[in-house]
């Protein structure tokens, strides 16, 4: 039974009367799901450790997986934050609002249950109108997660998050698809040189052409400092399986092994060398650029798994710009239990 009461408020006209009916369930410690320029988010107050903790309960969230609080500008990050070290700061001129989340010393005053007892905090201004609006009425800060249930595919409009979560919490905002399509890059600048915790919609690229080189993290430092990214992320039903960019012939073969196994197969193409083939069941069209694979990419493994196929062969993206983050999705949700 749906219980979240939807709110549509566009994007480019704010309902100032709705927004500000979703800053009152915050306040009351309600669950509203909220639009951003990355994927949907689930908001409660961040100081309310009960509300925060409903969070956790809806998602069915390991509780040592912190939550990214949100805040409508710089100014507010000192409600949270013992400091910004410099090149935290550069980054936070350079990209807020937008797709970055900055790990920094965090104050006292927050719950240990957004920070899952960690000494640090994750903070982002997120760019989209609505939940800008909604962060400033607010007046401090709301936690985010992105609203699916944990272990399952990112949410990139409002009837994803109605589907895992509408009879769970209180209020969805509706504002249609959010624009990137995959979650914030996660840069810890607690250390220098500061660390990619998790890669999104700000590229590696970007980041170094504005504090110079980060250096790799391997997959141990990142465990360290970012317990919650052990557990199994983003994927669908179906098995999930890569095969090389521009690979014809692995796909073929693919096809053939999978289909002479009587499963229903769903495809994830991209490349100019697929265009004359008979092709069923396929997401992202043919000849699209990364930007535009980044954004349906969640979409896609959503759709395939209500059309209950078996398995999903997706065509790998060049790891460059944001493609090293489809990529890191994509790796994820080809891991089975
Ligand atoms: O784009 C986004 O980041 C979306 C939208 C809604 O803002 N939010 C999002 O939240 O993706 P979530 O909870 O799905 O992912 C938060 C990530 C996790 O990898 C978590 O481990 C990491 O941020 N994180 C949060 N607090 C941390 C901390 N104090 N130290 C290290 N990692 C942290
Ligand atoms: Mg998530």
């Amino acid at each position: 039974m749906q219980k979240a009461k939807l709110l549509k408020i566009d994007i480019n006209k704010i309902d100032e009367g709705k927004a500000r009916f979703a800053v009152n369930v915050l306040r009351n410690g309600g669950l509203v799901a909220f639009p951003t320029e990355t994927v949907y988010g689930l908001g409660a107050d961040a100081l309310n450790s009960v509300a925060v903790k409903k969070i956790f309960d809806v998602k069915s969230r390991p509780p040592d997986n912190p939550l990214i609080v949100h805040i409508a500008s710089i100014e507010y990050a000192m409600l949270f934050a013992e400091n910004i070290p410099d090149k935290g700061k550069k980054l936070a001129e350079a990209f807020w609002p937008g797709p970055l989340t900055l790990i920094l010393k965090k104050k006292e005053n927050i719950p240990s249950i957004v920070t899952a007892n960690l000494d640090t905090v994750a903070l982002r201004v997120p760019n989209h109108p609505v939940i800008l609006f909604v962060l400033q009425e607010f007046g401090g800060g709301i936690v985010g997660p992105s609203a699916n249930v944990s272990g399952k595919p990112s949410p990139t409009s409002a009837e994803h998050v109605l589907e895992d979560l509408g009879d769970k919490i209180d209020v969805i905002i509706d504002s249609g698809p959010t624009d990137i399509g995959i979650e914030s890059t996660v840069v810890d600048v607690t250390i220098d040189p500061p660390m990619i915790l998790r890669l999104g919609g700000l590229s590696r690229e970007l980041i170094e052409s504005i504090i110079g080189k980060i250096g790799t993290s391997s997959d141990d430092k990142v465990l360290q400092r970012s317990p919650g990214t052990r557990h199994k992320h983003y994927a669908p039903n179906a098995q999930v399986i890569l095969f090389p960019e521009n690979g014809k012939q692995e796909f073929l073969q693919l096809i053939k092994k999978y289909e002479s196994e009587g499963k229903k197969v769903g495809m994830i193409l991209h490349s100019d060398v697929f265009r004359n083939l008979e092709i069923k069941n396929l997401f992202i069209a043919i000849n699209s650029s990364i930007e535009h694979i980044a954004r349906n990419i969640f979409r896609a493994l959503r759709e395939l798994d209500k059309k209950e196929v078996d398995v999903i062969l997706v065509e790998s993206v060049s790891e460059k710009g944001i493609g090293a983050s489809v990529m890191d999705r994509l790796r994820k949700a080809s891991i089975r239990d």
